[in-house]
């Protein structure tokens, strides 16, 4: 199949991209490298640089050659957006643009160009606070934050371009992204990450002098928050499975994509201590208003639906695979 891959150059983008092109699709990359990096750009890819939110370049990608046989394109993965919380509640403008904005004129153009199926890059900050757990796709969409909230709308847009247009969609809440490539071929490190297992690595490299574990009172078994740790290769899976369905169903789809199972900050530094063979030089802060003690999900659905589950996020595996490009 003939796929467009915006963000293609990015973190899990990159990963997807390996993922599509391993299985035999024909892939296009949008990027404009604002934060992906030209090493993760797998050479199979054609790559188109440029911005999403440039219309005339985009009109011009959906409407001719979906791929190097000149067919159109059956698929569109969308990964390009901001996807920092705090960010996002200082500077919400931004937001607008590249979140919401873009995303809703580039479903215009798909409709336009009579592109019919599209995987959504979600978050598991839909939720907010929550309400139980693990948190199923059940649960209620209360974001805490303007990050969360534009993804809720897009999630909301969807599913009335899948009414009104027929669309297809799948949106997928990631959980706590985290890895690198098992096979080792994506080297590109992100760049002033916000995540804790990224900033972990850079403390265990060296390349940090010190972190900070914010709080360590939280009603969990050491005290620090406890988080859905999922690996990237994973995620790529589970975006190529959902396209396939997509197509061979006809039926949309919101699934979470998580393990169920949550590590502690002082777990995932006591695991990066134990496969670096280095001290991870950190200080307990205070706690950082809106962090919920735990957030785990349950990724029943994508089993039932597209035959998903984690098979290499056991957080041995995701610290190894990165320790491999940080050390
Ligand atoms: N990383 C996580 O833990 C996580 C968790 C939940 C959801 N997400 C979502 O997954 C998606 C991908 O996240 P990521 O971690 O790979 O981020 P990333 O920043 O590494 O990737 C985004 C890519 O999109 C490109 N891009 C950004 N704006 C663009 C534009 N206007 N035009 C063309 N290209 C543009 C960037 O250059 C980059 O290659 C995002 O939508 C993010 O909100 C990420």
């Amino acid at each position: 199949m003939n796929i467009l891959v915006i963000g293609g150059a990015g973190y899990i983008g990159s990963h997807a991209v390996y993922e599509l092109n391993d299985a035999g699709h024909q892939v296009t990359i949008l990027d404009n490298f604002s934060t992906g990096l030209r090493e993760n750009v797998d050479a199979r890819a054609e790559l188109v640089e440029g911005d999403v939110q440039d219309l005339t370049l985009l009109s011009r990608i959906l409407a001719g050659n979906g791929g190097s046989d000149g067919s159109p394109f059956d698929s569109v993965f969308h990964f390009a957006a901001l996807k920092a919380a705090g960010e996002s509640m200082t500077d919400p403008e931004i937001y607008t643009s590249s979140n919401l904005v873009a995303t809703m004129e580039l479903l215009n153009m798909m409709v336009r160009h009579n592109v019919k199926n599209f995987v959504f890059s979600s978050s598991a900050a839909t939720y907010g606070e929550p309400e139980y757990l693990p948190i199923d796709e059940n649960h209620p969409q209360n974001p805490i934050n303007y990050y969360g909230y534009t993804k809720l709308v897009i999630e909301q847009t969807l599913s009335w371009y899948s009414r009104l247009r027929g669309l297809r969609y799948a949106a997928l809440r990631y959980f706590n992204a985290a890895g690198y490539d098992t096979q080792g071929r994506i080297t590109g490190k992100e760049q002033n990450p916000a995540n804790l297992l990224p900033i972990v690595m850079e403390a265990a490299s060296g390349q940090r002098k010190s972190m900070q574990v914010f709080g360590n009172d939280y009603p969990t078994r050491d005290g620090t928050c406890i988080r859905d740790y999922i690996h990237v290769n994973d995620l790529a899976t589970a975006h190529v499975r959902s396209m396939e369905y997509l197509k061979e169903k006809d039926e949309d789809l919101c699934l979470n994509l998580a393990t169920g199972k949550g590590y502690t900050v002082l777990e995932v530094i006591k695991e990066a201590e134990k496969v670096s063979g280095r001290t991870v030089p950190y200080k307990i802060t205070d706690r950082r208003p809106g962090d919920p003690a735990e957030l785990v999900a349950a990724s029943t659905r994508a089993l039932e639906t597209i035959g998903w589950k984690a098979r290499h996020s056991d957080v041995s595996q995701i610290v190894e695979s990165m320790w491999h490009i940080y050390k």
